[in-house]
């Protein structure tokens, strides 16, 4: 596939293995007070443990602050799964602070990853992150962390896209990715490819009897003109649309997806995460009041609080609307993640091998994330959210 022109390229990456992925978004599952018994606990009673733990009444996992630590990152760059255009520092990228930081809730302590109690409690599992490159962001860290906990434990990979498998043999534990960018089906008729909000049926195939699925989705349903929307038409209870409002096709798509997990995981021990909307940084005057430059680029350090100046994203609204009343756990990253300015590959997606490198290229990449990075703290989240 070949580059986007730049404006529609902002939201994927379209270089790796000629794939075109987008966001990520994460349901955790519920919390699993009972160990033995594995993956049948309610939300509330995740919620509430999580409160005990943190000795107050309103921990909120996904509120707080940046602080700085120099016990990160948890794993290196020559890790074997990181795609070269998350490496930033393979890449050249010159500033490593943006690795050091700890995310610190206001109201309770995240506990550290632990890989091998990871694999302990896993032993046996699956998980699979399904969605865009977002997911692919995410999947691949989670591998390199549990991956620096048993450098010496065999493993074995697999690719055969859409479908990406990392399996670690002396646990029987795979950590999958499977890339369905609008997590509705995608179905060939007549040489068009019509995007099918009412429908996920071929593309759930993988799904089937994995323990832990973590969905996203979002990015790709702004997308627009034929070559990097990845469809020819909509189609919606039976008509065909050229198009419509996208984010009322997101609602619609994302609607079709909560149906799915109601038939197919409620009453099962599957649980299932939705990875927030992970934001972009393309616009530096919703961080500052003089922009100097017209993106991610030069960022080194995240933003001080627990707020963002900038817009909270419209489809985050749809998300968290959709995901209420359903068993659905939301690994709400999305403002923690907003204030990672720093955090993205910028110009560094690429090997910049003759500093210094190109300040001014037009399509630096501000909205996936670097490996070792922010990704990983969304992983540290998961696991709470797992196993608390
Ligand atoms: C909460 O923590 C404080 C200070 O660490 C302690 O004094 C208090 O007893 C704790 N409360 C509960 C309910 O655990
Ligand atoms: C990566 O580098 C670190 C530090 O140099 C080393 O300890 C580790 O064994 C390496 N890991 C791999 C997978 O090569
Ligand atoms: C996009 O596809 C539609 C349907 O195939 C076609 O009518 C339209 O001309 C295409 N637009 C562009 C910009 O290629
Ligand atoms: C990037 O370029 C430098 C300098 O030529 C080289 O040493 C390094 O191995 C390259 N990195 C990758 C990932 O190819
Ligand atoms: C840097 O990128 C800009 C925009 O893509 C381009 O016009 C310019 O020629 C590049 N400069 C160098 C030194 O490559």
């Amino acid at each position: 596939m070949a580059l986007l022109p730049p404006l529609l390229c902002v939201f994927s990456s379209c270089k790796v293995l000629g794939l075109c992925f987008l966001t990520l978004y994460l349901n955790v599952a519920q919390a699993n007070a009972a160990e033995h018994a594995g993956f049948n606990n309610h939300h509330n009673i995740h919620t509430r443990k999580l409160a005990a733990q943190a000795n107050s009444t309103s921990c909120n996992l996904f509120y707080g602050t940046w602080i700085r630590d120099d016990t990160y990152p948890m794993y290196q760059s020559n890790c074997s799964v990181i795609d070269s255009a998350f490496n930033c520092q393979t890449n050249g990228r010159p500033d490593s602070d943006y690795l050091k930081y700890r995310w610190q809730p206001a109201g309770c302590e995240v506990p550290r990853f632990n890989g091998l109690d990871f694999l302990s409690k896993m032993r046996g599992k699956t998980i699979m992150f399904v969605g865009d490159s977002l997911g692919r962001n995410q999947w691949q860290s989670l591998v390199c962390m549990i991956s620096a906990a048993v450098p010496q434990s065999p493993t074995q990979a697999s690719k055969s896209d859409p479908l990406y498998t990392f399996k670690f043999l002396e646990y029987g534990v795979s950590v999958n990715f499977h890339r369905a960018p609008y997590l509705v089906d995608i179905d060939m008729q007549q040489g068009k490819r019509i995007l099918r909000l009412d429908r996920i049926s071929t593309n759930s195939i993988p799904w089937k009897g994995v323990d832990v699925l973590s969905f996203n989705t979002g990015h790709w349903w702004s997308h627009k003109g034929n070559a990097s929307q990845g469809w020819e038409n909509m189609e919606s209870e039976g008509s065909l649309y050229d198009d419509m409002d996208r984010l009322v096709a997101f609602e619609k798509g994302l609607r079709t997806w909560a149906k799915w997990v109601d038939t197919n995981t409620v009453g099962t021990n599957t649980k299932v995460f939705f990875q927030g909307l992970s934001p972009l940084h393309f616009v530096p005057a919703e961080w500052k009041t003089t922009p100097a430059s017209r993106n991610c680029i030069g960022e080194t350090t995240p933003i001080s609080g627990s707020t963002y100046a900038g817009p909270y994203p419209d489809q985050m609204k749809v998300i968290q609307d959709v995901i209420k009343g359903t068993s659905v756990y939301l690994l709400d990253i999305t403002t923690l993640s907003q204030l990672r300015k720093d955090a993205h590959p910028s110009i560094y997606d690429k090997n910049v091998s003759q500093p210094p490198a190109n300040t001014t290229r037009s399509s630096p990449d501000c909205s996936h994330w670097c490996l070792p990075g922010l990704p990983d703290t969304w992983n540290q989240l998961f696991y709470t959210a797992l196993f608390n």
